[in-house]
């Protein structure tokens, strides 16, 4: 029913993904494998392209109204795959998370202010936070057991007057660590002692495998409510990125005047037509979907992790509960990361995403999408094994 072996070409299509590989990487050849960008290789929901070919079909693309069913839809799909209650009144849709993120900023911080990060984090939130003229304050995350954790006694140690906001990326890209209830609560204690407001960047919250459960931070702190944004969207869910469209949740109107007054002032308080449409018949027509994707993701995940950690003795791929970017760890092998990089560009013909973009920790690391068909994830792999042979031969 769901063909996810299907091989769509999307070179030549406007995909960032394919299109923009060569002018970002410098990896020029012609068969180039792109596992850096997070969107992925599959078709979206029938019912997706069902919405769309209706709007397209009928042909007049006039200003879209927002009638209250897409915040319905989100509150939907919210409480049926997370136990979450979100009241519509609490949405405020942005385009995309990101600028989410940049109008958060405007709306409660000054210019000069401090944003704490858990690096090594998504790289976009290391640039929208300079963007807008304020400062990160990296507090790295520690690996214990091969899983990431938060160092709050590190935050509490950095902490200044300027420190106003935290960006908590939950589940965490990169290493898809899924935060459990207990870590949670005490960051959002942490936040509610220090007068922080908590910004929960969940995009990854549906991409979660077997063994592993999200907890909004909205459920497992629902006192601090009052200082907390939950960012969530159906794009990276979905594969819709392109939409450009997410949502913003507060449940405190005041916190929430604040941000429509920055997305009024950006004219932003009116949306894009097909990516409301493509979002809300996402969650409303998705589940089955996403329900056969989840399994063939993990399998590819199992894949990717033992055929690089066999390609490249030494390298050790993170486990991940959360999200389709594996995270490899590139110290053991002996190479120097340019080494590493170089192998995977040149010889591998890959564009990986440098672990540096990510921050502090980051160095000795690549993240692979390997949310593509089989067929070109196994090309991938076959070539990352002939890329790191020589060091297999010298073992
Ligand atoms: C944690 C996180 N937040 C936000 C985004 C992007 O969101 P948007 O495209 O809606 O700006 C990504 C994309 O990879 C992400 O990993």
């Amino acid at each position: 029913m769901f063909d996810f072996d299907r091989v769509i070409k999307r070179l030549g299509t406007h995909a960032t993904k394919w299109d923009n590989m060569a002018r970002l990487s410098g990896i020029t050849a012609a068969d180039a494998i792109p596992m850096w960008v997070a969107d992925m290789d599959f078709a979206a929901p029938a019912g997706v392209t069902a919405a769309l070919k209706e709007e397209v079909e009928r042909g007049t693309h006039g200003y879209y109204a927002d009638t209250g069913s897409w915040a319905a839809a989100l509150a939907g799909w919210m409480a049926r795959r997370h136990n979450l209650r979100i009241d519509p009144a609490w949405v405020s849709p942005t385009p995309g998370i990101v600028s989410g993120l940049g109008l958060i900023l405007q709306a409660v911080t000054e210019p000069g202010d401090e944003v704490v990060l858990f690096p090594p984090v998504y790289h976009a939130f290391r640039r929208i936070i300079p963007a807008n003229d304020r400062r990160i304050l990296d507090v790295q995350l520690v690996e214990t057991n091969g899983r990431y954790a938060m160092d709050l006694d590190l935050l509490r140690a950095k902490l200044t007057p300027r420190t106003k906001v935290v960006f908590l990326c939950s589940p965490h890209n990169p290493g898809g660590t899924v935060w459990s209830p207990a870590e949670l609560r005490a960051l959002a204690t942490f936040c509610a002692d220090h007068d922080l407001i908590l910004v929960s960047d969940e995009i990854h919250c549906d991409l979660v495998f077997s063994g592993a459960k999200h907890t909004p931070t909205l459920t497992a702190a629902p006192e601090i409510a009052d200082r907390l944004i939950t960012c969530v969207a159906a794009t990276k869910t979905f594969n819709l990125a392109g939409a450009h469209v997410g949502a913003c949740v507060t449940s405190n109107p005041a916190l929430k005047k604040k941000l429509d007054a920055r997305i009024g002032a950006c004219g932003l308080s009116s949306y894009n037509g097909f990516g409301m449409l493509a979002t809300e018949a996402a969650w409303r027509t998705g589940e089955a979907w996403l329900d056969a994707l989840l399994p063939y993701l993990e399998g590819s995940r199992d894949l990717f992790d033992k055929r690089i950690e066999a390609a490249a003795p030494g390298a050790r791929s993170m486990r991940l509960d959360s999200t389709y970017l594996a995270w490899v760890d590139f110290s053991g092998t002996g190479l120097a990361a340019a080494d590493v990089a170089a192998r995977v560009a040149e010889r591998a013909r890959i564009y990986a995403s440098p672990g540096p973009q990510f921050g502090p920790g980051g160095d000795t690391w690549l993240r692979f999408n390997f949310a593509t068909p089989r067929p070109i994830l196994n090309e991938a792999l076959a070539r990352l094994d002939d890329a790191f042979q020589d060091l297999r031969a010298g073992k």
